[in-house]
């Protein structure tokens, strides 16, 4: 995108003495009393005023914020470079203008600096003040609900699916016992040696088929909790795949030393991590990459918002490969059990390493396209939250 960054002398952002100084001569004294006003600067709302040329006339605090940029880079630019697909919004713009008709969109992309997108719902009312016509755009960012949305959707059907399995895995392994136990007596009765391999055939088919259901029900021992060191973890998992990958595959580490002790099970939270890592590694085995590596990286996330609860930090903990992509067909129930892109799959890594991350107040999130697929582990780094989210 070409957004003009230029024009900073028409620039004004009112409310601040830096905004004031850089302000033009506003249409009349009223408007720039009104436009003066600490009410807009302290609004949560992202406010925006278009000029009839569709330039930035005024823009608050909370629109400066959502658009990463100060209101003296963008005045004087036109507003509509800043939509994703800016010749629709210029129609709408034109018509709100012609027909003084307010309009309101949902789930319109914006682009942000360095190429980043963020979703937002607007409103455009036009106005009309001293033979000057202006629109008056309110912005909402919707990145943060629709993650929490998709979140939530995501849990309410993991725990469908659980008691589902729950259930199903009690009916079957009841008759089980049965029927090992049986077989077991019938192999004692048996005189024939060669009849031995028949009832030993129904004996480890059973012990196969109740593994899997101990599997799929899940890790059955409550969390452990105690301090770890999130490097303990990584470093444990990197061991591991490095053993198991033999050299084919370069682990990079990208460790923010600095991130403090979590509160968490250390074989619950290496089990997790090295479900993902083992991920990468299994769709590196099958890429025609030359360096095919895996990056282990670690950050502290400022304000993050997991489920219901705002935390004042949580550390972020990326595993990224630079393989072909979690592929189109699956990519939106990977963390549902049984659904593998692999043939010799079970499909199980995802949904024990997510449940296990759940068990922690956390989340891991996934972001794919081929040459980088990058899975997120979000943990809550103090057991106090700021507060409850109100989404
Ligand atoms: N890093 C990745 N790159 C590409 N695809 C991935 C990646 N991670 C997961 N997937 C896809 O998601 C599917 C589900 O993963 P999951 O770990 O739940 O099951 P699985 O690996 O198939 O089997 P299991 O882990 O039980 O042995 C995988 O089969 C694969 O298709
Ligand atoms: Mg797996």
């Amino acid at each position: 995108m070409s957004r003009s960054d230029s024009s900073g002398d028409k620039a004004y952002k009112i409310g601040t003495e830096t905004g004031a100084k850089n302000a033009p001569a506003p249409a009349n004294r009223d408007e720039a009393l009104l436009l003066d006003h600490p009410l807009l600067s302290n609004l949560k709302t992202a406010i925006v005023l278009l000029d009839a040329q569709y330039q930035p006339i005024y823009l608050n605090n909370a629109a400066e914020n959502l658009l990463e940029v100060s209101a003296s880079r963008v005045i004087g630019s036109n507003f509509v470079e800043f939509f994703a697909q800016p010749d629709n919004r210029h129609t709408l713009l034109k018509q709100a203008l012609t027909d003084k008709h307010p309009y309101t969109e949902r789930m319109v992309k914006l682009l942000l600096p360095d190429n980043r997108e963020t979703t937002i719902d607007y409103t455009v009312t036009p106005m009309a003040e001293a033979g000057r016509s202006t629109l008056l755009i309110e912005m909402q960012a919707m990145d943060r609900s629709l993650r929490i949305d998709r979140e939530r959707a995501l849990h309410t059907a993991n725990e469908t699916s659980r008691n589902l399995i729950r259930g199903l895995a009690h009916e079957i392994k009841n008759p089980l016992g049965g029927i090992r136990g049986a077989s077991q007596l019938l192999s004692q009765e048996l005189e024939r040696a060669d009849l031995h391999e028949y009832t030993d055939i129904i004996i480890n088919e059973a012990d196969r088929l109740r593994q899997l259901v101990d599997k799929l029900i899940g890790p059955s021992t409550p969390a452990i909790l105690a301090p770890v060191n999130i490097h303990e973890v990584t470093e444990r998992v990197a061991a591991l795949v490095q053993a198991e990958a033999g050299g084919a595959v370069d682990i990079i580490k990208e460790y923010d030393p600095s991130i403090p002790e979590l509160n968490g099970d250390r074989g619950k939270l290496i089990q997790a991590v090295l479900n993902l890592a083992r991920n990468a590694m299994q769709a590196l085995e099958n890429s025609s990459v030359d360096n095919k590596q895996i990056i282990l990286r670690t950050r502290i996330v400022n304000h993050f918002t997991i489920g219901n609860t705002q935390h004042r930090a949580v550390c972020r903990l990326d595993v990224i490969d630079n393989g072909p992509g979690v592929s189109d067909d699956i990519s939106d129930r990977i963390f549902f059990p049984m659904i593998s892109g692999r043939a010799e799959g079970s499909g199980l890594g995802l949904p024990i390493a997510q449940s296990a991350i759940h068990l922690h107040g956390g989340l891991i999130e996934c972001e794919s396209e081929p040459g980088c697929t990058q899975f997120s582990v979000y943990l809550p780094i103090r057991s106090e939250p700021t507060g409850q989210a109100n989404h």
